[in-house]
């Protein structure tokens, strides 16, 4: 029997190789999908063979995942609850599909992961997993019926007993998620939306007290929707999204604390870092601002929280979702253009966009004399908007 198991290497999937091969007596297939964690991944080869797995797929999902996942996501100007740019709901599909193709390729008969029966990455991970292979054997471990451990101290109890490598001290104290998009935080002190984050959790980004006291200009270049280019060079997305991550994390760009509706149904404080995605979302929104039509946009912006709510409950493989990324492409045909921002100690402001599709006419907005508008027209284009507030008026 061989089961497939999303990876990281920390705490919790460190201990789910063991009680696997102790549990169901099974064969463990590591998995761990490259997204952009950085450090996270340094010698995860080694640990995953030391803690027990047969073997480990480390597989590059970079360029994918900001492809396919990401710029949908922003072609659609996507944000949770007005704050939440959706880091990690977009990452988990993505390993989850990847998971089932190792599942199918290895002839496994399980895929497992390590996220908690509270949270929202298990129905990520689940939904996606039945989406793409119907009839699968799904084994969450914290859900588990001989899941037997209570707290982080009986993990680590275990992990020595075992020997399994951990890379943290027992007073580790939060949950992190961290990809080409952004970084999580999660727990501790963090679970009293009262207390400021401390400091020491930020990981991609200064604090706009430290960052330089100059601004830092960026342009960049969109296709359709998608961001083409940095200042001019042409890059592929995910080295796009490092690039900016590396400008706008060293300006404090991209810090989130927000209170957040989970899908199982509790609140939850989450800190965020998001910093070339926080610009990515503002360029994308200024350009959209002289290429698309007003009609359109109101359309598209009163999709944008089902857009998101379908991406943060795990609906990315769902018939809506599909439906709806298709009108959202529609709407971005024409998104071609630059938009310049300005990095300031941790603001983002937009100074200039461009477009050849651009909709914006100087001859008609002017506030100087123009050859084109004939001002008397909004009298009776008034008159006839206020006529219903007018016989409202006069039965009163
Ligand atoms: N609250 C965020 C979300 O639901 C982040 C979750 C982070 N996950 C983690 N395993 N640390 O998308
Ligand atoms: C977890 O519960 O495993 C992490 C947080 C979440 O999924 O929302």
């Amino acid at each position: 029997r061989k089961v497939v198991l999303a990876y990281s290497g920390g705490l919790d999937t460190s201990v789910i190789v063991q009680w696997l091969i102790e549990t169901y007596g099974c064969e463990v297939i590591a998995f761990a999908a490259d997204v952009g964690q950085k450090e996270e991944l340094e010698g995860l080869r080694e640990k995953a063979v030391k803690t027990g797995a047969s073997k480990i797929y480390i597989d590059d999902l970079r360029e994918e995942f900001a492809r396919d996942f990401v710029f949908p996501a922003l072609r659609a100007n996507a944000i949770y609850e007005g704050t939440y740019l959706l880091g990690t709901s977009l990452a988990r599909p993505l390993i989850a599909k990847r998971q089932v193709e190792i599942a199918r390729a290895e002839g496994a008969d399980a895929v497992c992961h390590g996220a908690t029966g509270k949270g929202n990455d298990q129905v990520r991970f689940e939904l996606t997993y039945m989406a793409l292979e119907p009839n699968i054997r799904i084994i969450s471990a914290w859900k588990d019926p001989n899941w037997h451990f209570k707290s982080r101290e009986d993990m680590f109890d275990y992990a020595e007993k075992h020997s399994i490598p951990l890379p943290l001290t027992r007073e580790k104290p939060y949950s992190s998620d961290r990809n080409l998009l952004h970084i999580s935080h999660e727990g501790a002190i963090l679970e009293d939306p009262w207390a400021e984050p401390p400091e020491d959790i930020f990981t991609i980004s200064v604090s706009p007290e430290a960052a330089p006291d100059k601004p830092t200009y960026v342009e960049i270049d969109f296709e359709q929707g998608n961001p083409v280019a940095l200042d001019g060079t042409r890059l592929s997305p995910a080295t796009l999204m490092e690039k900016l991550n590396e400008i706008a994390g060293a300006n404090g760009i991209g810090r989130v604390d927000m209170v957040e509706n989970r899908f199982v149904g509790m609140k939850s404080r989450g800190v965020y870092e998001t910093p070339g995605g926080t610009v990515l979302w503002a360029a994308h929104r200024a350009l959209e601002s002289i290429t698309m039509d007003r009609e359109v946009m109101l359309l598209r912006d009163s999709l944008i929280p089902k857009y998101a709510q379908l991406a943060y409950n795990g609906f990315w493989f769902a018939p809506e979702m599909e439906a709806l990324q298709a009108l959202i492409d529609e709407t971005q045909k024409k998104a071609t253009g630059t938009a310049r921002i300005k990095l300031y100690k941790g603001n983002c402001i937009v100074v200039g966009r461009k477009s050849p599709y651009s909709l914006y006419s100087e001859d008609f907005a002017t506030f100087e004399k123009d050859e084109v508008y004939n001002q008397m027209d909004a009298t009776g284009f008034i008159r006839l908007n206020a006529l219903r507030l007018r016989i409202a008026a006069m039965k009163k």
